[in-house]
């Protein structure tokens, strides 16, 4: 492991030419009512999880710096986004679907252009493999056009007008305001424009403040959103959240809340807004999702699932498996099994070929996570697996931790990185007491293959979470099933579908159907006096 540790940061010369970095990028620019402006005030440096050996020693690579906006700066964004808005009479909000589609194709174009600069910050910024960058750049522009199209049927299906009892109506849905957008850092792009373009799409307006980490990977797309939007309907602002969302929330011009993170800081938030029964949210927080694997059981299966699903980017995934409970007369068999296959992911930086291990962007992170294990093993767990648990820098070696319990900090904390917890079990009714007293609800995965059990638990747990995965890993794939979460694991539902619904509120125009009446809608449909009233149809 030694060896291993010493050589896994490389030299900047022996980064291959594509994803070798140039000067640190000082970023200044913030966009607001469709113009770049300049920050001349104080910048927070950039770091990467990257750490380079140079003259002996190995030091940590700063990236750049970006602004850090004061409480006023970041309200001139709202009053963009506010003044765009104009109180639902904008120019943005009353467009024809059709019109803002074509705005969001062009963004899309534009944005693909910028593949290659945003997956080298996403390598850079947080660390994520080559292939998993790739994948999250695609991924959203694929959740772009499926947006699109979603919207299209949606704008079909409203174009035409429905009779109930006498009352002829057309329903459209209507956006809601003004959207703060807020994204995390493990899918600073994918989570934070699963939420943005919808917000977009259905008509209100937008200030997008992104990640903590994975913040100068949004600034390649910063002319593409100034170039293809009116001005104020996207307005992007940097800077500490305490400063500067507070003070957008404490205004209470915020319509929707769009926010992917802790629950702590979602509560804080939203207790801020003046008026918060006219505040939506669409939150996405905490997990500590289960892999429960049962005595009758595809082991191969259950391994290579459980492996990936705690591990694939390093455990830093919402839905990542976060604690395992297997059954006593299997676990013998699957702890040596799960060795094997964590002793064959190739540790490195990120882009290497094959790469699965990779240095954390968070800072302190390795810290806790030894504290997690010094707890663990002082309470009478082990590390299991060679080399489990050191670190260099910011790398940390994942360690399978077991036999755990519930008197251990891991058996209850979300731990967001490399650690595997492993509880063993006899009776599956203290499994099944583990999900009902969680804090958190959003998925958890069984792994077994008598009908019988499998059958009874999904029964048991489909009123505790919001997805079931049998013999598979959690995750939250395919973008057009619903993504949530109970308790304090989420608020509302996202997928595709979802989204669109979550970001607009549905409105009736109605009247009697009386010739008179008839006559006057006949009217505004033929000589197109209304963007509402129409029955347009986007093919
Ligand atoms: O971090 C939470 C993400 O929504 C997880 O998405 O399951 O596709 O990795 P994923």
């Amino acid at each position: 492991m030694d060896r291993l540790l010493d050589s896994l940061f490389p030299s900047a010369e022996s980064i291959p030419e594509t994803w070798r970095l140039e000067a640190p990028l000082e970023q200044r620019d913030y966009l607001v009512n469709g113009e770049l402006r300049r920050w001349d005030g104080p910048l927070a440096t950039v770091r990467s999880p990257v750490w380079l050996k140079e003259g002996g020693e190995e030091r940590q690579v700063v990236l750049g710096s970006a602004p850090l906006l004061d409480a006023d700066t970041a309200l001139t964004a709202l009053d963009a986004a506010v003044q765009a808005y104009d109180k639902g009479r904008g120019a943005w909000p009353n467009m024809r679907v059709a019109e803002r589609i074509q705005h969001v194709e062009t963004f899309l174009a534009r944005m693909r252009e910028q593949r290659q600069a945003v997956v080298k910050l996403l390598m850079w910024e947080i660390g994520k493999n080559l292939k998993d960058s790739e994948k999250e750049f695609d991924r959203t522009c694929d959740y772009i056009v499926d947006t699109i199209n979603a919207l299209k049927d949606l704008d079909r299906r409203s174009s035409r007008f429905e009779l109930e009892q006498g009352t002829l109506g057309q329903i459209r849905r209507a956006p809601l305001g003004v959207a703060l957008c807020m994204g995390p850092y493990n899918y600073p792009l994918n989570e934070t424009f699963t939420t943005l373009i919808p917000a977009l799409i259905m008509g209100n307006t937008v200030v997008f403040k992104p990640a903590k980490f994975g913040v100068l990977l949004i600034r390649p797309l910063l002319e593409a959103f100034r170039d293809s939007f009116p001005p104020g309907v996207i307005n992007v602002i940097y800077g500490r959240g305490r400063e500067t969302v507070s003070a957008l929330m404490a205004s209470g011009n915020v319509d929707v809340f769009a926010f992917i993170g802790t629950h702590k800081a979602a509560s804080d938030l939203k207790k801020l807004h003046p008026r918060p029964h006219r505040l939506r949210a669409a939150l996405g927080l905490d997990a500590k999702n289960p892999g429960i694997v049962l005595p009758q059981v595809d082991l191969d299966n259950a391994v290579e699932e459980a492996v990936t699903g705690a591990l694939s980017f390093n455990g830093q995934r919402c839905t990542a498996l976060k604690i395992l409970f297997v059954h006593e007369d299997v676990v013998d068999a699957f702890l040596d099994k799960f060795q094997r296959k964590l002793a064959a992911l190739k540790p490195g930086m990120p882009w290497e070929p094959g790469v699965a291990l990779t240095p954390l962007p968070e800072p302190g992170k390795v810290d806790y996570l030894d504290g997690l294990v010094a707890d663990a093993t002082a309470k009478g767990a082990r590390v299991l697996n060679e080399g489990g648990g050191q670190s260099r820098g910011s790398f940390f070696y994942p360690a399978l931790l077991y036999p755990v319990n519930q008197q251990m900090r891991v058996y209850h904390e979300e731990q967001f990185g490399p650690l595997v917890p492993v509880v063993p079990y006899r009776d599956l009714q203290t499994v099944i007491n583990y999900v009902l007293d969680s804090d958190y609800g959003q998925q958890l995965s069984l792994f077994g293959n008598d009908p019988a059990t499998i059958g009874s638990l999904v029964d048991t747990f489909a009123n505790q979470v919001g997805r079931i995965n049998i013999n598979a890993q959690c995750q939250r794939g395919p973008d057009t099933y619903p993504f949530n979460g109970r308790k304090n694991s989420a608020e509302g539902t996202l997928s595709v579908h979802d989204a669109l619904r979550v970001f607009s509120i549905r409105t009736l125009v109605a009247t009697r159907f009386q010739e008179a009446n008839k006559e006057l809608i006949s009217e505004i449909i033929r000589n197109r006096q209304s963007s509402f009233l129409t029955t347009d149809y986007i093919f």
